[in-house]
């Protein structure tokens, strides 16, 4: 498999992370797992945004340095994907040394190449977006997106040749899987066709930044820097190792439609005006919104998935993500939704098939489950497409579609329970054989499922193969029919999803 190398935006540290960010940080480490599963060599960064005015603004108002309030911070957006249970192999600060170098390098080989000049500026300026606005891209006079005026800036800054780059990235955009989902890439695309402006990679007015090499009394635009972490965090994650070559340019960024701009048009063009190969792929996904509105930070409507955590557990959280809104649209996030799937689906459907399994197995069979595979079976021809529909999903970036395509079978070894009635075949010495197959089909099926779940809820992935007395491998060749051996010492299993109080809206 070609190595596998996913991203999430760096987030902005003027506050602490909300369930917006946790999102994105999950579905990244879904495909991530997902990929290493099957065998690839994955890498996957997130991290943290902090040369913005609006970081230097709140260090301010709370008397501190940027630095030393980006510092105390950090720790906090740190232990998000750590909470999440997610497996960056990395995370960049952009106030890494290491990170500053190779933005001057970065900004020094787009100056070299002919694609920076210096002009004045002077237009709106979104502090919220960290973007200069156009009259068009104001709703009465605010920005939409944060619901407030945009400040009048006026200064001499040095400009991106990004119109120069509009035949080069409309032909980026005939790979009709360059943005994904298409109506995204052909948001991006009518952009382009609209006529790019170039836009200025350094600002005057500001000291909190990394300064432009060549007039060291700017510093980059925040989105200049930003954006080049993708490159840089490869450069050094690994002390010694350059990744770049192995990694670049098999890159999936994930983002929501907020940042489609700056990803999805300036970015390949400043990667190719400094001469790197522009992303593989990137996936645009919607915003979770409460009440109808974005969850964000600006809007004050923030939901704590840390809390969330603590209610309900990792897998719980990451589940619910995954599976509440169809990833790539928008969709409603209610803490009465997140409860209703807790109790419905990982409690009822998943948690509940393992203790009767697992019950069944130790009262009827004292723990042992027999190798009797059934391979023509109906349990057999469930499971046999599993490994293969569920990577096709995932490669389209379908979270939602491959979690679905498994609980399929979960509903199917469900109704398999009912349709057999085991309790009934116990009954019966002549039906011994017709249990025995039935038992195994639960714990071989409840086996494959757990495998190709593990990329989305792993702690509850290992206690089912512990709870069955399975080898803990994850491969994904493990996602197949009749792979259980031979077991002994199973017992009722203790409820993976006790139950909750309802929450109080
Ligand atoms: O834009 N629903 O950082 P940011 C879904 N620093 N996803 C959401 C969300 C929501 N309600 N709210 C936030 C920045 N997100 C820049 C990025 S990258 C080089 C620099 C997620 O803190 C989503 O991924 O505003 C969105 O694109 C990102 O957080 C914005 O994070
Ligand atoms: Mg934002």
């Amino acid at each position: 498999m070609e190595p596998f190398y996913v991203t999430t935006p760096i987030y902005y540290v003027n506050s602490t992370p909300h369930i917006g960010h946790a999102y994105t940080t999950i579905a990244a480490d879904i495909l991530a797992r997902n990929q290493r599963q099957r065998g690839a060599k994955a890498f996957f960064l997130t991290g943290v945004d902090e040369h913005a005015a609006k970081v230097a603004r709140v260090a301010a108002e709370q008397g501190l340095s940027p630095q030393a309030y980006a510092d105390q911070i950090a720790v906090v957006w740190r232990d998000l994907p750590e909470r999440l249970n997610a497996s960056n192999d990395f995370f960049i600060r952009t106030s890494d040394p290491e990170h500053k170098q190779f933005v001057q390098k970065f900004l020094q080989r787009l100056f070299d190449n002919g694609h920076i000049y210096q002009d004045v500026y002077s237009g709106l300026y979104c502090v919220g977006c960290e973007a200069f606005k156009t009259e068009a891209d104001l709703v009465d006079g605010k920005c939409p997106e944060h619901d407030r005026e945009p400040e009048w800036i006026e200064e001499r800054n040095w400009f991106f040749r990004l119109a120069s780059f509009e035949q080069e990235l409309l032909q980026l955009y005939e790979r009709d899987d360059f943005v994904l989902p298409g109506f995204r890439a052909n948001e991006a695309r009518s952009f382009i066709e609209g006529g790019l402006q170039d836009f200025s990679i350094s600002r005057a007015g500001q000291t909190w930044g990394i300064p432009i090499p060549w007039d060291t009394d700017s510093v980059a635009y925040v989105w200049a820097d930003a954006l080049v972490n993708y490159v840089s965090a490869l450069a050094y994650a690994r002390p010694g190792q350059d990744l770049i070559p192995t990694f670049w340019p098999q890159v999936r960024h994930l983002l929501a439609k907020d940042i489609l701009r700056f990803h999805c048009v300036y970015w390949p063009a400043l990667l190719l005006g400094a001469g790197y190969e522009p992303p593989r792929q990137l996936f645009v996904h919607g915003y979770l919104l409460l009440d109808d509105r974005k969850i964000s930070k600006s809007l004050g409507n923030v939901v704590d998935p840390l809390d969330l955590i603590d209610v309900y557990g990792v897998d719980p959280v990451r589940f619910w993500c995954a599976r509440a809104v169809s990833f790539g649209q928008d969709g409603a996030a209610s803490i009465l939704g997140i409860h209703e799937r807790y109790e419905r689906e990982l409690g009822n459907d998943l948690g509940n098939l393992l203790s009767r399994t697992t019950a069944m197995v130790a009262r009827y069979r004292g723990g042992t489950l027999r190798a009797s595979p059934s391979p023509d079976g109906s349990i057999a021809n469930a499971i046999r497409p599993l490994a293969s529909d569920v990577a096709a999903s995932l490669d389209e970036f379908d979270l939602t579609g491959a979690l679905e395509r498994i609980w399929e079978v979960v509903r199917i070894l469900n109704r398999e329970v009912e349709t057999t009635a085991p309790w009934q075949l116990a009954k019966d010495p002549l039906l011994a054989d017709d249990l025995d197959r039935v038992l195994y089909d639960l714990v071989d099926g409840l086996r494959a499922v757990a495998v190709a779940l593990a990329a989305y809820i792993p702690t509850t992935a290992d206690a089912i193969l512990a709870a069955l007395r399975q080898p803990t491998g994850i491969e994904w060749a493990n996602v197949a029919y009749g792979l259980t051996a031979e077991t002994h010492a199973i017992e009722p299993a203790t409820p993976l999803f006790p139950r909750l109080d309802a929450p109080v809206e």
